[in-house]
Order: C-alpha cells, then sequence, then structure tokens
C-alpha cells in the first residue's frame, strides 16, 4: 500500500515554491486539509498554486520571488494547520507588508509566543487581535535584522520560521534548539541553493543560515508518503490486524522523523525499513544532506511488551505518541511516556485526549503532567472516543477498534482529512487484504455492512423531481444496507453559499467560469455514515438551510459550470464505491454506470403535501397544497427542459412511485432491489 504524501514537506515546498525566483515542479503533495489552507493563503499574497491534485500528480507553481508576496486583501485563515500558520509569519516578517493571520478554534488556542518572540527579536511587529500570544494576529514585516537565539522547545515550526524569515530578510541566522527537531526545511533550503548548516551541540542541535542568497532555485521535488500516516499502518501490521504482513511503499525515511521505529522494536514488533532512494545512505555527513530519504516499510504481526518512552528520543516521533499509545494498550505490561509535555499543545491536548479516551473504551490509562502511563490488555475493548478537533486521535483509535474484537466509535471521523484523506477506506483495504473482517464503520455501533452490498461496495443511485423525497430516502437505504449518503442537494447549497459568502449576487452567477468556481474551497468529507460539506475547512450544517441560501440554491444548480464543478467531487466520493447518491441526474450523467438505478415519482398534490409538512412540521391546507404544486409544476418544467442534464428517468432504472406507499415501503422495495441485483 502507499500513504498520501508527507504533510510537512509539502506545507515547506508549496512555501519556498512561492518564494523561488522561477517555476518549480513539485509532486506527490498531500491534497489533505492543512496543506490546501496553506495553498491557499499563498494564493492570497498573490500566489498562482493550481488545486493540489488528489492523486499526487505534478503541479507547476510560479514563485514571487523572496520579497515578492502581495499584500492580501483579507486575514490569511490557516485552518487547523500549526506548521502553516507559524511558517507562514515567518515568511512574513521579511515582507514589505501588513497581514493578519488567524485559524480555526484549535489553532487560535495554540502558543504563538514561541515564534513572536524571536520574531519581533529580528524587527518584525505583531499586534495579537484577541488574546496575547494567540492567534488572531497582525503582522507587520519588514527590514530584519540577524538573530542568535536558543529555542526552549525542540520545535521544527519554530525552526523553520527562524530559518524562513532570515531567508527572506537576508540576515544570519544561528538558533540552538534542546533536541534535534525533524529537519525538512534544512533539506529543502539546500536543494534550493541555500546554505544551511547543522551540527550537534552538546544534547541539542545547531543550525546556521549564512549568506542567505537573493534567490531561490526553484524546487524540482517529490514528496515521499508520510512516515507519520504510515505509523498508523505499522501498528495495525504489528496488532495483526492485517494479515501476515503489511508492506507500505514510498515512505519518507527522514531519520528525523522515524523515531517510532526504535520503540516498536524495543516493544518487541517485527518492523524493517528499507531505502529505495537514490540519496546517500549511511555515512552521510549529518546535518548537510540535501533532499529527503524515502523507502519502504514492512509490518508483521508480533507479541508486544510494554515499553518507557522518554527523553531526547520523544522529538524524533513526536506526532506518534497516538500511535505508542495504541500499541501500549496491546501490549503486555506498563508503557511509560515521558518528557512529552509538548503534546498539550497540538492539535488537542494529546495526552489527555489519549487518557480520556484509552479509558473509555476500557484500557486503564494514567495522566502524567509530561505523558502517560497505559497498561496493556488483550480484552475486547468496546466505546466511544472523542477527536477533541484531533485526526491523529481519530487515527490512533481508529486502528484499535479496526482490530478483531474492538469495537470502537469515533465522534468525528471526517477530521483525518486534515492529513490522511481516504484514510477509512485505506484502513478498511488494509484489513480486508489482510483476510480480516471489515471493520465497522467508525461512527457505527450497529450492524456493519450486510453480505451482499459488502463484496460489491455498490453505487446507487436515486434521482427523482422536487418533492418525491429522495433525500430522506436515500439516507434510510443508505443506512439500512450499510452504505455512505452523498446528498447532492447539499453540494448544490453548499456552491450557493460560498457565493453568497464571497459576495457575489444571484444575477452575476451565470458568467461565472468553471476555473472560478474550481477556486471555491469545497470539499466532501466522508463520515461514517456519509458525507460532511465543508467549506473553507468548515462543515457546513445550518448554514445549508438558511432562508437565502434556500432562495437562491435553484439558481446555482441551473448553471452548467455549477454543475460540472460539482461532478468532480461527487465523481470521486464515489471511486471507492458504496454510497447511495441522490439528485437529479446522478444516474444518468454524474454515476452512469452505477450498479442500481432508481427513479421515485409521486403526483405533484402529493408532493406539494410533503414539502409542506415537511417545511413547516403540520399538515398544510387544501389551498397551500394547491400554491405549493403550482410551484412545483414550474420547477419540473425548468428542470426537465433545461439544455444541461435535465431530469431524465435513466433508462436502466426502476421506477418507484411513491404516491400510495409509506416511507418504510419505499425504502424496504429498494433495498430488496439493491439486495437481488447485488448478491455475490
Ligand atoms: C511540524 C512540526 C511538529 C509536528 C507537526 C508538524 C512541522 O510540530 O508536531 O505535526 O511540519 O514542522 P512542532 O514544531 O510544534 O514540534
Amino acid at each position: 500500500m502507499k500513504v498520501p504524501g508527507d504533510k510537512s514537506m509539502t506545507q515547506r515546498a508549496l512555501i519556498l515554491s512561492a518564494l523561488s525566483g522561477g517555476e518549480s515542479r513539485i509532486s506527490g503533495l498531500l491534497p489533505g486539509a492543512d496543506p490546501r489552507v496553506t495553498a491557499g493563503a499563498l494564493r492570497s499574497l498573490g500566489v498562482e498554486i493550481p488545486e493540489l491534485p488528489a492523486d499526487g500528480s505534478e503541479i507547476r507553481v510560479r514563485g514571487r520571488g523572496l520579497r515578492g508576496l502581495k499584500e492580501p486583501a483579507g486575514a490569511l485563515d490557516l485552518g487547523n494547520s500549526g506548521t502553516g500558520a507559524r511558517l507562514l509569519l515567518g515568511v512574513l516578517s521579511g515582507q514589505p507588508l501588513e497581514a493578519v493571520v488567524t485559524g480555526d478554534s484549535s489553532l487560535r488556542s495554540r502558543p504563538m509566543d514561541r515564534v513572536i518572540e524571536p520574531l519581533s527579536a529580528m524587527g518584525a511587529e505583531f499586534e495579537a487581535l484577541e488574546a496575547e500570544g494567540r492567534l488572531p494576529l497582525r503582522v507587520r514585516g519588514g527590514e530584519l535584522k540577524a538573530l542568535e537565539y536558543e529555542t526552549p522547545v525542540a520545535s521544527a515550526q519554530v525552526k523553520s520560521a527562524l530559518l524562513l524569515a532570515g531567508l527572506v530578510g537576508g540576515v544570519f541566522v544561528l538558533l540552538t534548539e534542546p533536541g534535534r527537531s525533524r529537519d525538512h526545511t534544512e533539506r529543502m533550503l539546500r536543494l534550493a541553493g541555500v546554505p544551511v548548516i547543522g551540527h550537534s551541540r552538546g544534547s541539542g542541535w545547531r543550525v546556521e543560515l549564512r549568506d542567505p542568497p537573493d534567490a531561490l532555485r526553484p524546487l524540482d521535488f517529490h514528496v515521499p508518503g508520510d512516515f507519520s500516516s504510515a505509523a498508523y499502518f505499522l501498528a495495525l501490521g504489528v496488532l495483526g490486524g492485517a494479515g501476515d504482513e503489511l508492506v507500505i511503499r514510498d515512505v519518507g525515511l527522514n531519520p528525523t522523523r522515524t523515531g517510532l521505529l526504535p520503540v516498536l522494536l524495543r516493544m518487541g514488533g517485527t518492523v524493517e525499513a528499507r531505502r529505495t532512494d537514490a540519496g546517500r545512505g549511511k555515512g552521510e555527513p549529518a546535518g548537510a544532506d540535501e533532499g529527503e530519504a524515502a523507502g519502504e516499510l514492512r509490518a508483521l504481526p508480533s507479541t508486544l511488551r510494554g515499553t518507557e518512552v522518554g527523553g531526547g528520543e520523544v522529538v524524533g516521533l513526536i506526532d506518534e505518541i497516538p500511535v505508542v499509545a495504541t500499541l501500549a494498550s496491546r501490549a503486555e505490561g506498563e508503557t511509560r511516556i515521558t518528557g512529552a509535555g509538548e503534546l498539550r499543545v497540538k492539535e488537542t491536548d494529546r495526552i489527555r485526549a489519549l487518557t480520556e479516551n484509552l479509558r473509555a473504551v476500557g484500557v486503564e490509562a494514567e495522566e502524567l503532567a509530561d505523558g502517560l502511563v497505559v497498561r496493556g490488555s488483550d480484552e475486547p475493548l468496546e466505546g466511544r472516543v472523542r477527536t477533541f478537533g484531533d485526526h491523529r486521535i481519530a487515527m490512533a483509535f481508529g486502528v484499535l477498534g479496526a482490530l478483531p474484537g474492538n469495537t470502537i466509535e469515533v465522534d468525528d471521523p471526517g477530521i483525518v482529512e486534515v492529513s490522511y484523506p481516504g484514510f477509512w477506506e485505506a484502513l478498511r483495504s488494509a484489513v480486508v487484504e489482510g483476510g480480516g473482517r471489515p471493520p465497522r464503520s467508525p461512527t457505527s455501533s450497529g450492524p456493519g455492512r450486510r453480505r451482499g452490498t459488502e463484496e460489491a461496495n455498490p453505487v446507487i443511485t436515486i434521482d427523482g423531481p422536487a418533492g418525491s423525497g429522495k433525500s430522506t430516502t436515500a439516507r434510510e437505504v443508505a443506512r439500512k444496507l450499510g452504505l455512505r449518503h452523498l446528498d447532492s442537494g447539499a453540494l448544490y447549497r453548499a456552491v450557493t453559499f460560498a457565493l453568497l459568502e464571497a459576495g457575489l449576487p444571484p444575477e452575476r452567477w451565470d458568467d461565472l467560469s468553471l476555473e472560478a468556481l474550481q477556486e471555491l474551497p469545497i470539499e466532501l468529507r466522508p463520515t461514517g455514515s456519509g458525507f460532511d460539506v465543508a467549506y473553507r475547512d468548515r462543515v457546513l450544517g445550518a448554514e445549508l438551510r438558511s432562508p437565502r441560501v434556500t432562495e437562491a440554491a435553484s439558481r446555482a444548480a441551473r448553471i452548467p459550470a455549477v454543475r460540472e464543478r460539482l461532478y468532480g467531487l461527487q465523481r470521486a466520493a464515489g471511486r471507492a464505491g458504496g454510497l447511495v447518491a441522490d439528485g437529479r441526474d446522478v444516474g444518468t450523467v454524474v454515476f452512469p454506470h452505477a450498479d442500481v438505478k432508481v427513479f421515485l415519482t409521486a403526483d405533484l398534490q402529493e408532493r406539494a403535501r410533503r414539502r409542506l409538512l415537511e417545511r413547516e412540521e403540520r399538515d398544510p391546507t387544501p389551498d397551500e397544497i394547491r400554491e405549493e404544486a403550482d410551484r412545483l409544476r414550474d420547477r419540473d418544467r425548468r428542470d426537465t427542459d433545461r439544455a444541461h442534464s435535465p431530469l431524465r428517468r435513466p433508462e436502466d432504472a426502476l421506477t418507484v412511485d411513491t404516491t400510495d406507499l409509506s416511507f418504510e415501503e419505499q425504502v424496504d422495495r429498494i433495498v430488496q432491489r439493491v439486495r437481488a441485483l447485488t448478491a455475490p
């Protein structure tokens, strides 16, 4: 298997390409939420960056030079991304402009004083707009001074922010950190022609940026898979959840990132890492490496014992502590993790989140000020965990829940998008390919997928006119079959919302180009039962039902470019199968090869009555029904007559007239049909 591109390297590749003096070619980028917000912020600073491809294919980015960024019109919203925010604060410090940097509630609660302090010493000005030392921050960049600085924490984000400030400011930077944090920035800077050297100093590490050049060489860089994402699968492999052997290819093996491997070996795990890149092997001069090591990881089922993790080794596996906790919960004896106080200021307080969640599923765990103690067991684990908006908590417990005998529900599975879009599908495949039973959906503790649909992973489409009850029916059919529900109506509403948010009045929507619409930051995030629709990293809910969105949505849905924009999203969601989609052209245009197609109809009066009932939550009067029926008749005409993907009954569809059927009856009829058609 492969895992998506490295999050840290993707962020850096985007930022350095933006600052370079020419056109960079970068591939393997992680299309996750964090890199997307960083790319978005860079676009607001005037850099043209195409949408990050879902398949890691190459993109080209033309840099604006070291000090050529444009003052942004609005605040730069870095969502959940600590790396994006801190590195950009460094870059902005040396630009002759003013900008506001903000993020989601998790990021706004994380400490920024660790970069504000040294960057202020270099000459940048910061103003905290809400709480001291936190985002949102107004930064005023300009001429910078050289810096010699000792960081209190070993943090690659701090180190990178200062190196980038030195680079754009053209000044000397000498930095000492108490441990050796990941060195992707240094390696990538060397590739771009910047002399950065590193060497050990006592138990810490020192980095020097001397004579920064006036321009960066464009990058030609491939981002390997993220070791931190691979770590969840290493755990699955050694815990016996993926058959006899699990192999992960094209993974980054930078030695400042792979600290989990010696810990795993100590616990008795059989894991192997093999470099396959053309880079230098052992004996390379520490501190002067260019490029990144990459290779293959292998994990075999193993019997694990507890261990102690602490001291200087923590920095090399700081993001893998949740994985260590997963492993520890299934190891014999006790695992003690100390020296990991930094975990308290990650996407959430990971020490607390791990301890509470381990207990919630039946594992004995104890919280320490700077770590935790976990007592392993082989009892079946069961319960519901809270991610607290942290992708790594979701994935660590996802792996635990995928092991035979365990039933773990994750409250917000969609959060994995931050660093690993497709995680749940990958987990399911790894388990099934290893000969295991498919894990239950992470959000449902009820029965998993039924036989028949389980093997076939069908795509089912339900089309029909307005008011035919497609959406509620599709949701219930999906639930009964253990499939995901894709509500295409919600997508049209999301575009409507996004256009209104962007301040574009509906009269101007007809002129929008597909390219402009592609820029709208709308995405579908798989959840256990369906998909969340997110806009700029915020999951949309009530916003989609607001009167102004409801009023304008059908107008948006008539615009060909809008429909085109959403086809790609819907098809990408359907690629893995296992979904029930509803809409007005899902069986004809979006999924013409769907496994089962259904067309719902009902007579006009009945559809009018149902719509009113849903909207008003009371029985409508005959007059109201008549008026609504007139509106629906017009709407039907517009939907059927429009030139672009009109409402049509797919030729191969099962037509279900629901006028005289109860809701349960129509759902049952469809479910039976699907079972008959997809049974093995
Ligand atoms: C990162 C550095 C680490 C890590 C984070 C990514 C980076 O944070 O936890 O996930 O890309 O530089 P700190 O620098 O805060 O330790």
